[in-house]
């Protein structure tokens, strides 16, 4: 493991990510304790884990749940690469569903950011802005464990790599791949290149063309998903045939 404050840029061979990793055993939550650090004037580039955390937050106001020790959970804080925030998202998904095919895995993406094997999640994406500028971006992946570990009523719809896998897993390893893969995105964002960026994203796309229904603000909304739009948006066909672009909410597979 490396040591507290260590600079992973030199090992990693990455720009931006990575330039000082902060490591706490628990945390209320990751992106609290990097907008936390970026108020107090943090670089852009830091990395902040946790073992475990009492308060993980996910999407929506939802929690996120840890078995301590077995999750990676990592929050990274950058300056936002360009007018997107749902690009910068969506490259940390994509960074962890990269990572995982490197492991041998069949790694899907749901948008916006969700991460699945064999059609449960087992990473997401929560990116939160802070007033010093700096975005946190956090990471959270299902590690070592399996669905049984989870309380009863996330068993169908959670799972975790290593059970996918069928081997333990190195969470130090995953997470150096994740960031080397989220630095190389970030790059392309920064140089204009987010296109050919969200182009990547289409292989592990489980909604593209499908029939989907999505409920945000309370509204509901069916048609078929035609997949990431450049900036991060999806667009749903109703079925009049109006396009509608959607920013947020929570979508399902009909
Ligand atoms: C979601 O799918 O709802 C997003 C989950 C994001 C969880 C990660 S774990 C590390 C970071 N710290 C948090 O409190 N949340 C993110």
């Amino acid at each position: 493991m490396p040591e507290d404050g260590t600079d992973l840029r030199p090992a990693l061979g990455t720009r931006v990510l990575g330039v000082r990793l902060v490591q706490y055993e628990a945390l209320d939550s990751t992106n609290l304790e990097a907008l936390r650090l970026a108020e107090a004037g943090a670089e852009a580039g830091t990395v902040v884990t946790a073992q475990t955390q009492i308060r993980g937050r996910g999407r929506l106001g939802r929690r996120w749940l840890d078995l301590p020790g077995r999750c990676l959970l990592m929050t990274v804080l950058v300056e936002p690469p360009d007018e997107h925030p749902g690009r910068l998202t969506a490259a940390a998904a994509l960074a962890v569903a990269e990572a995982i095919e490197t492991l041998g895995g069949a790694p899907q993406l749901k948008w916006p950011n969700d991460v699945l094997v064999g059609g449960r999640k087992l990473a997401g994406v929560l990116g939160e802005g802070s007033r010093a500028g700096l975005m946190a971006v956090g990471i959270g992946v299902n590690v070592n464990g399996s669905p049984e570990d989870l309380p009863r009523e996330l068993q169908q719809r959670a799972t975790f790599l290593s059970h996918e896998l069928a081997r333990p897993l190195d969470r130090d390893a995953l997470r150096d791949e994740i960031l080397q893969r989220l630095d190389e995105s970030y790059d392309a964002l920064k140089r204009g290149e987010g296109r050919a960026m969200m182009q990547r994203i289409t292989p592990y796309d489980c909604l593209r063309g499908r029939r989907v229904e999505l409920l945000v603000d309370g509204v509901r909304l069916r048609g078929e998903a035609t997949g990431w739009r450049r900036d991060g948006s999806m667009e749903i066909r109703d079925a009049e045939g109006h396009s509608h672009v959607v920013r947020g909410g929570e979508v399902t597979l009909l």
